[in-house]
């Protein structure tokens, strides 16, 4: 695997890639990887010649300055869980290397609802540093396919969202969340729970499964409430629990208010004793 810190190296490597026909293969993400993570890079290996994978924890998507500094690092573990998988190309950029006029954003995205409802209601401005790094991402990496997680839905419909904006020809896969034997969602932040937070973070793939399998019968209003309920007994706090569907212009609406069948649930809430947020969804 070939592993460049700088852009330029980058792009003269995959110029010459894509000079010789290979179709890019792209996977960004924060490192700390796991299974999910390994398993974007299969897809990508799948169905493109040349697979690059980008680690860089981007500060301009953190809207809580502790938990960007408590973000889980672990570099030398990712390297070899790459090079195991069978990855082309790693990019391991610096900040200054990404960010050399500063972090100030020099553009601002119409993500339009996308960024006031749900993560982009809890995490304000989160969407637009993802936004932010994803397009220079891109811009470098030229891939023919990008790849993203499940897990991470809203950021898929906002990186959608991005390409169109953008006039990008990228085509986006999303990948099926990978989760735990237990099913607990895989997730880098899950390196930072201890053995007993680690067993009660399972309340939010229990909610989630128990909303799957009563949506027919109960009402969503009570559905929701249960799993507010479920959690904050169990020492959550709480960001939402929705019931969602997705239009095909990729926005989102609350089927409680429009009438349609709900498709995903979703649920974001913060474990109170280590302080680590977690999100998860579902298909219904
Ligand atoms: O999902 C992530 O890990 C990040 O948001 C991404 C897409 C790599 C952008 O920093």
């Amino acid at each position: 695997m070939y592993l460049f810190k700088r852009k330029d190296e980058l792009e003269r490597h995959l110029t010459t890639a894509r000079n010789e026909g290979k179709h890019i293969g792209f996977v960004p993400t924060m490192g700390a990887l796991h299974r999910g993570h390994i398993s974007l890079i299969n897809a990508a290996k799948e169905n493109s010649d040349l697979v690059v994978c980008s680690i860089f924890v981007n500060p301009t998507q953190f809207n809580d300055p502790k938990d960007f500094e408590k973000y889980p690092v672990t570099i030398d573990q990712d390297v070899q869980m790459l090079t195991e998988a069978g990855c082309d190309v790693l990019f391991l950029p610096s900040v200054q290397e990404m960010y050399p006029d500063g972090l100030t954003a020099k553009m601002h995205y119409d993500f339009g609802t996308l960024e006031t409802i749900l993560e982009g209601a809890a995490r304000p401005g989160h969407f637009q540093g993802v936004g932010q790094v994803v397009h220079q991402l891109l811009n470098l990496v030229q891939p023919d396919k990008l790849f993203m997680g499940q897990k991470d839905l809203q950021q898929c419909l906002v990186i959608n969202r991005l390409l169109k904006i953008i006039h990008s020809q990228v085509e986006l896969v999303i990948c099926p969340t990978i989760r735990e034997n237990d099913g607990l969602a895989m997730s880098s932040r899950n390196l930072r729970l201890n053995p007993a937070e680690r067993v009660n973070a399972l309340h939010l793939y229990q909610g989630l499964s128990y909303i799957k399998h009563h949506f027919k019968k109960d009402s969503l209003k009570d559905l929701k409430e249960k799993a507010v309920k479920d959690l904050k007994d169990s020492g959550f706090e709480v960001d939402y629990v929705e019931l969602i569907s997705i239009l095909e212009d990729g926005s989102v609406i609350f089927p409680e208010n429009a009438g349609t069948t709900p498709l995903y649930a979703v649920v974001a809430a913060r474990e109170i004793s280590s302080g680590v947020r977690l999100i998860d969804n579902m298909q219904l």
